[in-house]
């Protein structure tokens, strides 16, 4: 079934409100197949990130069904990210060439800062973060102005149709707002029934920026990719174990995941949820086929819990802590 709904971003492209998130993929084999399977089902909407490694494998697949006819370019929509090394004025346009080199792309629909911290930038080094003998090798203060002006220049040049941030707080998204000329289209933050972001959410409305929810299903595989990075597990918060998300998905006849995923779509934000499992890649795109009522969508603004249920704080990165613009104080 295919995504039914999408937002409007200011420069009147339609984001279809359903995609499929693809951190943490093990290999090109795993990502080709997801994103085979997605196509198939009717997913239009493909999120990945230099930083996920996986741009090369999901850009031979999306070009495989343009070259054979099956789709045209401008049916999909595909969003990738400038990574923390490339937080720089210098770096900007070099890794946005990258990007478009990885997915053989002359354009992506929108290009988006992952982080607002950035790191030193070592040749051959880790494509993350910088570390040298422990110490971190984090960029000074941030220079969001200098930074946007590159991203609005990746505009200029068509190598992004849209510009956007991830993971700014309101008063970063303030700075950037500031001295913007092509004003950020997206903001893509960590939002589930857990944490809902309602302040956020409002200062986008009012700002004319649409919102992407990411780890929609507060991501259960999140402890295997702590303990990948040498992090200690921690506890997380379970979404698709929740009592009350469990009645209202039996009473129509959906899946837990489905009402979370659907729950986000109705507050008006739209959602990538990653999976590699044919089954629940469609599974998450089945959800334009009921309708939260009232008295389901007051149960589940209830759910929320706010920070401690933050599952991406980044706090992996070694450093970006202590950095003045760590957004999640
Ligand atoms: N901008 C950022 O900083 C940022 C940060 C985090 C994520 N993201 C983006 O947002 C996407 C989604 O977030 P996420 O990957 O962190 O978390 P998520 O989508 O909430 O959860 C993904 C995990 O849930 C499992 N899963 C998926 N659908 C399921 C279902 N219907 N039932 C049970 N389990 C299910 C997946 O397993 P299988 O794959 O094994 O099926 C995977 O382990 C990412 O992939 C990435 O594209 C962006």
């Amino acid at each position: 079934m295919a995504s039914k709904i999408s937002l409007t971003l200011p420069s009147g492209q339609k984001m279809p409100a359903l995609g499929i998130g693809t951190f943490e993929t093990k290999n090109d084999e795993e990502v080709e197949a997801a994103i085979n399977v997605a196509l198939e089902l009717g997913y239009r909407h493909i999120d990945t990130a230099f930083v996920y490694q996986n741009e090369r494998p999901i850009g031979k697949v999306i070009n495989q069904w343009i070259s054979s006819g099956k789709l045209k370019r401008q049916d999909l929509f595909i969003t990738t990210k400038l990574p923390l090394i490339g937080v720089h004025p210098d770096r900007v346009e070099m890794f946005m060439k990258k990007s478009l080199e990885n997915l053989q792309l002359d354009y992506v629909d929108l290009y988006l800062i992952h982080f607002p911290v950035g790191y030193k930038y070592q040749e051959g080094g880790s494509h993350m973060f910088s570390v040298e003998n422990g110490v971190a090798l984090t960029e000074p203060k941030t220079d969001h102005a200098a930074i946007w002006k590159k991203m609005e220049e990746q505009v200029d040049a068509g190598r992004a149709k849209s510009i956007g941030l991830s993971n700014y707080n309101i008063s970063q998204i303030t700075t950037v707002l500031k001295s913007a000329r092509i004003r950020p289209a997206n903001l893509q933050v960590e939002i589930h029934v857990y944490l809902q972001q309602r302040n956020l959410l409002e200062f986008c409305k009012k700002n004319g920026i649409t919102v992407v929810a990411y780890s929609p299903l507060a991501n259960p595989g999140f402890n295997k990719f702590l303990e990948k990075m040498g992090s200690k597990t921690r506890q997380l918060p379970d979404i698709l174990s929740d009592p009350v998300i469990a009645k209202i998905a039996q009473k129509h006849k959906k899946t837990v995941a489905q009402v979370a995923l659907r729950f986000l779509l109705q507050i008006g934000v739209a959602a990538i949820p990653k999976s590699v499992t044919p089954k629940r890649i469609e599974e998450n795109i089945s959800i334009f086929d009921f309708n939260l009522d009232e008295k389901d969508m007051k149960a589940l603004y209830d759910l929320e819990v706010g920070e401690p249920a933050r599952i991406a704080d980044f706090k992996v990165i070694p450093g970006v802590e202590k950095h003045p613009d760590y957004p999640m104080k």
